[in-house]
């Protein structure tokens, strides 16, 4: 079989890979060039790709005999699936492994914006901590707080969770609601957006990137945020309008920001790098080394049964292409 993989993996699992299959890997620590994986891609049975890679009709028509689509990562919407069902080939991801990691970076943004840990830490780097002050470097209190999650799914619930022990209230909205019990579990209240919106201290989204959720926290939505209140999102930047955003954050009509995602990842809207009120990360919420050696695994063994015409363990499209 003949492979292409876009990104590192690592040793073991490349190792795997490589004991059935002719590979060719980018092996540098950095996307492969759109251009070199067109040209790439063509004779290969099997594409291992990463996040950033965008698989759409103009690469898969260039992989008449491609099998399956492994992803490197559980969000998929750099992936057109429908197009790959069509030509009868297998998509997958890999959901689970990521979910304790994000939901701890999460609580990491919130409490940095919340508390404004790295504006802390810059001030005393540059020697200006020279005295204890009643009202220096104020934040917003965490505990008791109101913590409204958007999309309650794996890593919704896992910061919940997390929530708990900070004895917030928790608010949520989600297109299917929770089963009573989980409620109970995770004290966790159903509501519609624009309330969770108004009534949440923090609002932390977790959604999947889909034509229904781009641009799910526009203008209007961050308007209806309270002026103390803080947006955390973990999840796809285009969920959130960045420029209207870099806006509310420049009048402080809401409180701060963290942020993993970006709208035009990498490029970060430039008025937000001048900003203390936001926190920013580089898309780092799976970027541990326990998790992104599972996830690679999860891809391999995917990969490995499809090329194998077996059933892989986290497959996006099977049933559309043979069990209907
Ligand atoms: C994913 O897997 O979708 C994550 O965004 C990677 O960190």
């Amino acid at each position: 079989m003949n492979v292409l993989i876009t990104g590192r993996l690592p040793d073991r699992v490349l190792a795997d890979i490589e004991a059935t299959s002719k590979v060719v890997q980018n092996r540098a620590d950095r996307p492969m060039d759109r251009e070199a994986i067109l040209q790439q891609i063509d004779g290969k049975d099997g594409l291992l790709c990463m996040i950033t890679d965008t698989v759409d009709s103009e690469l898969l028509d260039r992989a008449p005999g491609l099998k399956i689509i492994a992803n490197y990562g559980v969000g998929f919407n750099n992936i057109d699936v429908a197009a790959a069902t069509r030509r009868g080939i297998l998509v997958t991801n890999t959901p689970g492994v990521l979910t304790d990691a994000t939901a701890d970076i999460t609580f990491a943004l919130l409490l940095a914006a919340g508390r404004r840990v790295v504006a802390g830490d810059r001030y005393t780097r540059e020697g200006r901590f020279r005295f204890w002050a009643p009202f220096h470097f104020l934040g917003s209190e965490i505990s008791g707080k109101t913590l409204g999650i958007v999309g309650m799914g794996r890593i919704g619930q896992a910061v919940a969770r997390r929530a708990i022990g900070f004895n917030m209230t928790l608010l949520y909205s989600s297109r299917q609601r929770l089963p009573v019990e989980t409620e109970r579990a995770l004290n966790a209240t159903h509501v519609n957006l624009e309330a969770l919106l108004a009534r949440s201290d923090f609002v932390s989204l977790h959604v999947p990137l889909t034509e229904q959720t781009h641009h799910l926290i526009d203008a209007a939505a961050l308007n209806r945020m309270r002026p103390e209140a803080f947006l955390i999102n973990t999840s796809r930047g285009p969920v959130v309008d960045e420029a209207a955003l870099c806006t509310a954050l420049q009048n402080r009509t809401i409180a701060g920001a963290g942020l993993d995602v970006y709208e035009h990842e990498p490029a970060v809207t430039s008025g937000l790098l001048v900003l203390d009120n936001v926190v920013l990360l580089p898309h780092a919420g799976s970027a541990t080394i326990e998790t992104r050696t599972k996830m690679a695994r999860m891809a391999a063994d995917n990969l490995l049964a499809g090329l194998a015409d077996q059933k892989p363990p986290n497959c996006l499209n099977w049933d559309t292409l043979y069990d209907k």
